[in-house]
Order: structure tokens, then C-alpha cells, then sequence
């Protein structure tokens, strides 16, 4: 059977091998109420322009209800034979109202309904993602203010290199996910204009109204370009972009839960709720929440990748290529959704053994630098020849297999004899992140303040 939308000048129908490469029913359905938001824009608009009956128009506004309702509840059959989404609903449209149907589609091609619907998809992913986003933050700042003055080893090389404390490291991916919300927020912004009324490619000989269903759509304009609506898919790739950011940020959090849930590191475990066991080693307490949320970004760079590679040698305007654009863009939705489920879930499961973080953040002399400021600060000493100093005091106390405040007054002035008894104090590990009050610094004061600033800034909708 040839098609009834197309099929004025085919005969026969299409192989079943073309319907199955060419149906795109089975992903696209997604769209379904996106299709059917735009259809009614389009529709009231080509009433309100005079192009189409009060008593059609009717007609077909009541007809798209009763569809939408038909796939809310599941009682919607979707046909490969009718290719995709926007055929689906037209063809049930037409079972439901007949002739009316037909005119639906007057002024409008499936090229600018597509990119219609798939902007105003992504465009609500968005808006899905960045509550999400908010609540990871809220549960970071949550564990940020009940470890505001838990101390643990700040690392640079993966060695241990000055104490900090671990509110302020939550806080740090408190940051990247607030600048991953306003990547997310530009790319809402740009998108956000309507190709409805570009037609196929060339825009229409009918007097449209192309503001109105702009802002029927909540778009804030329509786009420019006829040739430029039907066929960038920019949107969809800055999308994949932010979102592929997003969870090289989350990689990196699930890579540092992994480290420290290690029985080396100590420094944090999960309950069972976030744990599994092993099939043959008894002992065993794996992380696989957070491995699966590091390995995760593997598919949603890909996702990005896979398009770019798509989009980039297509001629202007439309191609079917372009039919391709849809899954790697859900599968990066839906992926993200359960990374940043699982990463907030994470974060609120975790407990922290202060001691061993504690023990761990004086391990390695890692107060050193202290003592070098030190010098600077009351001796008025060079900071390069501080460094010396400092790096003579380390070498002896790890000649004694003792920490730097265990050195007596006698070692320290016999290595240079302006350090004086005084130093000892500043160099504990509280006394080292309670120094650090420069703003954005690591001192548990400036962490509480941190937080409340945090809290105002990003526990808003759109915070970034
Ligand atoms: N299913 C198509 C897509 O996703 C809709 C647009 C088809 N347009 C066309 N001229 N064949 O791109």
C-alpha cells in the first residue's frame, strides 16, 4: 500500500526492508506530546490567519485532545507503517475527524514540525535536568555544613599535600555543577526560538502568523531563517555538550568515592543501600553505583561524538540523516537522569570516618608549607629560601620517623636558628586549615559562610 500522506505518485508500497530503515516510530514517539502541542499552536494560528475553518479548526483541536489522551493512557497504537510520529498522529487524527485532518498540515512540513518538537523537547530536558541538578547540589552543601570542620588530606598528584577540610571539598563540585546549570541555561536560551512556519525549507506562500505561534510555544521569537530552522541541529549538539560536561564532573566525583571507599583509604563508606557484594569473594563491599556513574560518561561524549559526526557533512537544508539526531540526545537524557539519581543518592548515603581522614591529612608532612609561611610571615625570611628551610625540617623529621610538631626547639634552631619554639603551633593540621581565610579558602569559617552563600546562590530554580 503506498502511503497516504506521500504517496500521490507511487504505486506500490515500500520494501520491508525501507519501512524498517526508514520508520522512526519506535524512538520518536517520544515526541509525541511535544507533535501534538505544536500541532494545536499551528492549528489555532491558521484559524486565527483565516487559512482554515472555525468548524475545522474545531475539529481538529478536539481531535488532538482526545489523541493525547489516547497516549497518555496508553490506548494509542503506534504503526511503523506510518513511519513516525507526526504520520501516527495525523493518520489517528483522520480515523478520529476524516477530511479536517487533511488540512492540519497546510503551510507546514514535517521539517519544521520535527525541529519544532525536538526543540521544545530538549528545551523541557532542561528544565528536567536542572531540578535535578539543584537537589545534587542541595544534598553537597547538606553533607558540605555536617563536615564544615572535618579535616582530610587535600591532594595535588594524587599525593597528599595540604590539610583542607571536607566541607570545602563538596563545595567544590557544589561550583562545577552551578556552571554546569548556566552551560545548560545558555544552551535553553539559544535554542529557544521557534522554526514553526519555516515550512520544508523555502517558508510559505500563506499569510502566517509565525510570532504567534512562537509565543503560543513559549518560544521568544521565531527563527530568522527558513533554511536555518529546518536544518541546524546546534541545539541538540550544545545540549549533548553541556550534558557530556556535566558527566566528566560527575566521573570525577564517582572516581574520588571509589578511592575512598578503598579499604587503603578508609575514608568513607556506603550502606547497602549503595553497595554490592561479590559472587566469590566473601569479604567484599564494591562500589558499583559510583563505577557505573564514572563509566557512564563513556556513552554521553559518545552520544555527542555519534552526532557531530552525523550532522557534519550535511548539505542545507533537510536531510533524513537527520532523523538520527534523536536517540543519542535521549539516551544522554535518560543516562544523566539516573547518574545524577544516583550521585545525590551517593552523596546522602555516605558515611565518613573522621579519624582515619583526620590521621591521613597529617600523614606526609603536609603542614610544611605552614611552616615555610611561618618564616615569611614573622622572620621575614624569602619565600624561596622558607622552602629550603621548610624542606630541611621534613627531611629530618623523616630521618626520625616523627611528625614536624614532635621536632624539639633545639632541632629546629640547630637547621636555621630563626625558627624559633612558636612555629610548633602553626604547624597541626587544624591550625593549618584554620589559617586559611582567604576567600575561597579551605579554614572551616569560611566553609559556613560558603555554604549560606551557596544555598542563596543555587536552592533557586535557574541559580547558577
Ligand atoms: N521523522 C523525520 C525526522 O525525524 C521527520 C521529518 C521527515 N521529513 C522528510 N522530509 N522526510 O527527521
Amino acid at each position: 500500500m503506498t502511503s497516504q500522506i506521500w504517496g500521490g505518485r507511487f504505486s506500490g508500497g515500500p520494501s520491508d526492508i525501507m519501512e524498517s530503515i526508514n520508520a522512526s516510530i519506535d524512538f520518536d514517539k517520544r515526541l509525541a506530546e511535544q507533535d501534538i502541542r505544536g500541532s494545536r499552536a499551528h492549528c489555532s494560528m491558521l484559524v486565527a490567519q483565516g487559512i482554515l475553518s472555525k468548524d475545522d479548526g474545531e475539529a481538529i483541536i478536539n481531535g488532538l485532545f482526545k489523541i493525547e489522551k489516547e497516549i497518555r493512557d496508553g490506548n494509542f497504537s503506534f504503526k511503523r507503517s506510518l513511519e513516525d510520529i507526526h504520520m501516527n498522529i495525523e493518520g489517528r487524527l483522520s480515523d478520529l475527524i476524516g477530511e479536517p485532518a487533511g488540512r492540519l498540515h497546510t503551510a507546514r512540513s514535517r521539517n519544521d514540525q520535527v525541529a519544532t518538537d525536538f526543540r521544545l523537547w530538549v528545551r523541557a530536558a532542561i528544565d528536567a535536568l536542572d531540578e535535578q541538578l539543584l537537589g545534587l547540589q542541595s544534598s553537597l552543601i547538606d553533607k558540605a555544613e555536617a563536615h564544615a570542620d572535618t579535616i582530610m588530606p587535600g591532594f595535588t598528584h594524587l599525593q597528599a599535600a595540604q590539610p583542607v577540610t571536607f566541607g570545602h571539598h563538596l563545595l567544590a563540585y557544589v561550583e562545577m555543577i552551578g556552571r554546569d546549570r548556566g552551560r545548560f541555561k545558555d544552551a535553553r536560551t539559544r535554542l529557544n526560538e521557534s522554526p514553526l512556519g519555516a515550512g520544508a525549507l523555502a517558508g510559505t506562500s500563506f499569510p502566517l502568523d509565525r510570532a504567534r505561534t512562537a509565543k503560543d510555544l513559549d518560544f521568544d521569537r521565531p527563527m530568522a531563517n527558513s533554511l536555518d530552522a529546518v536544518s541546524d541541529r546546534d541545539f541538540a549538539l550544545e545540549f549533548l555538550s553541556c550534558a557530556s560536561i556535566l558527566s566528566v564532573h560527575l566521573s570525577r566525583l564517582a572516581e574520588e568515592l571509589v578511592i575512598w571507599a578503598s579499604a587503603q583509604f578508609g575514608f568513607v563508606s556506603f550502606t547497602d543501600a549503595f553497595s554490592t557484594g561479590s559472587s566469590m569473594m566473601p569479604q567484599k563491599r564494591n562500589p558499583d553505583a559510583a563505577e557505573l556513574l564514572r563509566g557512564k560518561v563513556g556513552r554521553i561524549i559518545g552520544a555527542m561524538n555519534g552526532l557531530l559526526i552525523v550532522v557534519k557533512g550535511l548539505p542545507l537544508s533537510y536531510s533524513k540523516d537527520m532523523q538520527e539526531d534523536k536517540e543519542p540526545v535521549f539516551d544522554a537524557f535518560d543516562t544523566l537522569e539516573l547518574c545524577l539519581a544516583a550521585a545525590t543518592g551517593m552523596i546522602v548515603d555516605i558515611s565518613v570516618n573522621k579519624e582515619r581522614m583526620r590521621n591521613a591529612a597529617g600523614a606526609g608532612y603536609t603542614t610544611a608549607t605552614d611552616l615555610a609561611d611561618w618564616l615569611v610571615r614573622e622572620q621575614e625570611v624569602t619565600f624561596r629560601d622558607s622552602h629550603h628551610i621548610a624542606g630541611q625540617v621534613v627531611k629530618l623529621a623523616e630521618d626520625k620517623g616523627c611528625e614536624l610538631e614532635e621536632l624539639s626547639p633545639e632541632e629546629l634552631s640547630e637547621i636555621d636558628e630563626r625558627l624559633t619554639a612558636d612555629v610548633l603551633a602553626v604547624v597541626t593540621v587544624d591550625a593549618s586549615v584554620n589559617s586559611r581565610t582567604s576567600y575561597g579558602g579551605t579554614a572551616p569559617d569560611n566553609v559556613r559562610s560558603q555554604i549560606s552563600a551557596a544555598r542563596a546562590r543555587f536552592l533557586v530554580k535557574d541559580g547558577t
